[in-house]
């Protein structure tokens, strides 16, 4: 297919480069800004520019990986000015929009698909490297999704297929995975350097432990893999904690107590905690949280 990449940023770029190894051909490449878009083409030797137009109408697919306050509007401009031939598959990649953000490309004869790589790209070429065997959603107009399905083995990805209205809670669990996993991190560093362990000891220090508990997940799945004092009902341990996180840095206490009423939920379902030790932490954790 000749595809067109707008917005070519960590994710445009990435993809580029590996629907070009696929065999697909990429008819140009956009930025805003001629420096983003000159460097993006490097990376795969094909034409550049900021406008759009330039090359939409020659395309089979267009993908449009901007931020995603900017898709639902660079879509409409280029339908209003006729820039997509009757065919052309229109996608975005955001997690948390529909295709429906791709609605001013349907007049056109034009075909709306979201398709939402499952992994996280930090920059182009981790993304080349970390995509394939990774999961992409997609999910769109009917005359789209074979060319999503498609693209998903080309990319040799996984294929995963939702409904429209779930992709706001499906991305809110992406974001939970994986930004809210590196922020849970990051408080395990900051509550470290309070103790007196600098940040670059400490996550060196924390590393294995943090592996560990992903293969333990990866293994078992989240239920058996819950250790500490909330599985193990030691009620005193916390009481601990709490009453240092409130000395020492009291604006990490409503985290620390959201995730032990997670917690307490799972250790409830592994039958580890009694009744009375649930009670005793959510009431603690509840006093945290108002
Ligand atoms: N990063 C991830 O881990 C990840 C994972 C899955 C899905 N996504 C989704 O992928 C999409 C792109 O994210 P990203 O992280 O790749 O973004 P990014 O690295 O910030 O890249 C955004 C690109 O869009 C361009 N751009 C910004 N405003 C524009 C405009 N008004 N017109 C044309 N181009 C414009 C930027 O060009 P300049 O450099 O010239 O400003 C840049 O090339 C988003 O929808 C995001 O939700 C991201």
């Amino acid at each position: 297919m000749k595809i067109v990449i707008i917005g070519a940023g960590n994710v445009g770029t990435a993809l580029a480069v590996l629907l070009q190894r696929a065999g697909h051909q990429i008819v140009g490449l956009t930025c805003r800004t001629p420096a983003s878009a000159a460097a993006a083409a490097a990376h795969v030797q094909a034409p550049y520019g900021t406008d759009p137009l330039q090359f939409t109408p020659h395309a089979d697919l267009v993908f449009i990986t901007t931020p995603d306050r900017f898709i639902g509007d660079i879509c409409a401009q280029i339908a209003e000015a006729k820039g997509f031939k009757q065919g052309t598959v229109v996608v975005h990649t955001s997690g948390a929009h529909s295709s429906a953000l791709l609605k001013e490309a349907i007049p056109l004869g034009a075909f709306p698909l979201s398709f939402h790589p499952l992994q996280t790209f930090a920059d182009p070429l981790a993304g080349v490297k970390n995509l394939p065997g990774s999961y992409i959603t997609i999910e769109g107009h009917e005359q789209a999704l074979d060319v999503g399905r498609r693209l998903v083995k080309d990319l040799q990805c996984r294929l995963l297929e939702i409904p429209t209205e779930s992709k706001p809670l499906y991305h809110c669990a992406a974001v939970i995975a994986c930004n809210y996993f590196t922020a849970v991190i990051d408080a395990a560093l900051q509550t470290m350097e309070v103790a007196g362990i600098k940040r670059h000891e400490a996550l060196p220090a924390l590393y294995p432990l943090i592996e560990g508990t992903f293969k333990n997940i990866a293994k078992s799945g989240t239920t058996d893999a819950l250790t500490g004092p909330v599985a193990r009902g030691d009620v005193g341990t916390v009481e601990k904690h709490l009453a240092a996180l409130s000395a020492k840095i009291p604006h990490l206490l409503p985290l620390y107590s959201a995730l032990g009423q997670v917690a307490v939920d799972i250790a409830a379902r592994k039958e580890t905690l009694d009744a009375l030790g649930q009670q005793q932490l959510l009431k603690l954790f509840g006093e945290e949280i108002k």
